[in-house]
């Protein structure tokens, strides 16, 4: 069943997919990765891998969806015939829900921090007086805190059902007054509270110091381990391979210039990202934490506390970070949800209130599951990881990548190449300069170096 609705207007699309691609990628594994990979050195290399592989990627993407209007699932169906292509759209269906599945427990961990810092309870035992030096105290109280709220049974689960209920609430209004709407006001929301963080970390003492590891490249420092993490890193952030943006264009009125879309959307996660490495190096180097783990859980919920605990106003900081990072998730949980969403909707005729509960119900259960294996499930062991690590793995290492993979053998190799030209040419309204170059790359390079990106932890 070919899709009606729209975002509503131009700005509302934009919102709605640039707040689907910016989320914890940018805030969470952006600055562990470029800290991991040579600071300024991954950020050129991943610069290129967003421009050059990222958008034909995206444009594949949104070609799909627009032509065809429905889920994808659908899509795959649609321009398969009789051949085994037809079942390339189960893939990122099942991989966008596992992902749900874990990264709403996530978004809850947000608004969870932004919670207790607006009560002050995340900063109240600091100005106790203690006998360790106040630094290791400092890591202490937060190691702790990440237990008391993390690796707990009750508290993380009652904020993740709160991070669904919200999910329920927007996505049951629609497409329009739903999605479009929500992020018309979160996006700019967001947009400043980024650069209010921005001002506050350049005007650190020796915010130079981090600024120069994150901005000043040493091009001794790029391997081919590091091409590989970019590359892994543009397609988790801009959200590839997860039927996303398949699900998205196809709210895509077809008069919209597809190129131009993927530019702007790339051209700000790219944006954000950036901002989170000029607000977060500046203020670890600044209170002299750069040599501590910056890996995600750790990064977000010790060493940035830590910042803050040594800020004036810590409770006020904190409140205004962690709802940054709470807009951040929320915009991608639902954009995320609606994959599976639609997916009911056209392939079983469901109406979209009860598509949405059929998604997000179940979540309760499952997202109750990722949590409690950080907690009195830790000891369930899949491969040697949790339930939750696994099903991280799972999708974000194995699923998106060979989805991605499939999506450009499909257009490369199967699909009629008129269907991505009349795409890209809005059917002969406007020139595409791009069409050969996104053709050619989807045809060669993205399978190869996404194949790359997949068997790179055995090359480690
Ligand atoms: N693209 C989304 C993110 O960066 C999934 O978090």
């Amino acid at each position: 069943m070919e899709t009606k609705e729209t975002f509503g207007s131009k700005l509302a699309l934009v919102a709605a997919t640039v707040g689907s691609a910016v989320g914890l990628g940018n805030v969470w594994r952006f600055p562990a990765e470029t800290q991991a990979n040579g600071g300024a050195a991954f950020l050129l290399v991943y610069i290129l891998c967003v421009f050059l592989l990222g958008i034909p990627v995206m444009l594949g993407e949104f070609s799909l969806g627009r032509g065809i209007r429905e889920d994808a699932v659908g899509v795959y169906r649609r321009l398969s015939g009789n051949t085994p292509w037809r079942f390339a759209g189960v893939l990122p269906i099942l991989a966008s829900y596992i992902i749900l599945s874990f990264y709403i427990v996530v978004a809850g961990w947000t608004l969870e921090y932004f919670f207790f810092s607006v009560t002050g309870d995340l900063y109240s035992p600091i100005n106790a007086v203690t006998a360790m030096p106040w630094s290791t105290a400092c890591e202490t109280q937060f190691k702790g805190k990440m237990i008391e709220y993390i690796l707990t049974d009750i508290k993380p689960i009652v904020f993740t059902f709160i991070v669904i209920l919200m999910n329920l609430f927007i996505l049951i209004k629609g497409v329009k007054k739903g999605i479009g709407k929500i992020s018309n006001i979160l996006l700019p929301v967001l947009f400043v509270l980024l650069l209010l963080f921005c001002c506050v970390s350049l005007s650190l003492p020796r915010a130079m110091e981090g600024l120069q590891f994150f901005l000043a490249p040493d091009f001794s420092k790029i391997t081919p381990m590091v091409i590989v993490n970019a590359l892994g890193q543009a397609f988790f952030s801009l959200s590839l391979g997860m039927g996303v943006l398949i699900t998205y264009s196809s709210y895509f009125p077809k008069d919209t210039k597809l190129t131009s879309t993927a530019v702007t959307v790339s051209t700000l996660d790219l944006l954000v990202a950036m901002l989170m490495g000029v607000i977060i190096f500046p203020a670890v180097t600044s209170f002299g934490l750069m040599d501590s783990d910056l890996e995600g859980t750790t990064l977000v919920f010790i060493t940035l506390p830590e910042v803050f605990a040594q800020m004036e106003f810590s409770e006020f900081w904190s409140a205004l970070f962690f709802l940054l990072l709470f807009i951040a998730a929320l915009t991608s949980t639902i954009s995320i949800a609606e994959v599976t969403i639609k997916f009911f909707e056209d392939r079983f005729k469901m109406n979209r209130k009860k598509a949405c509960m059929l998604v997000l119900l179940p979540l309760f259960l499952f997202s109750a599951i990722s949590s409690l294996s950080l907690g009195s499930l830790s000891g369930i062991k899949v491969f040697g990881m949790t339930i939750f690590d696994a099903l991280d793995f799972c999708a974000s290492n194995i699923m998106l990548p060979v989805g991605a993979i499939i999506m450009s053998l499909f257009i490369g190799w199967h699909l009629d190449k008129n269907v991505l030209k009349e795409e890209l040419t809005n059917h002969g309204e406007i020139k595409s300069y791009i069409y050969p170059y996104v053709a050619f790359i989807l045809k060669w390079i993205a399978p190869i170096l996404i194949v790359l990106v997949l068997i790179s932890p055995l090359l480690k």
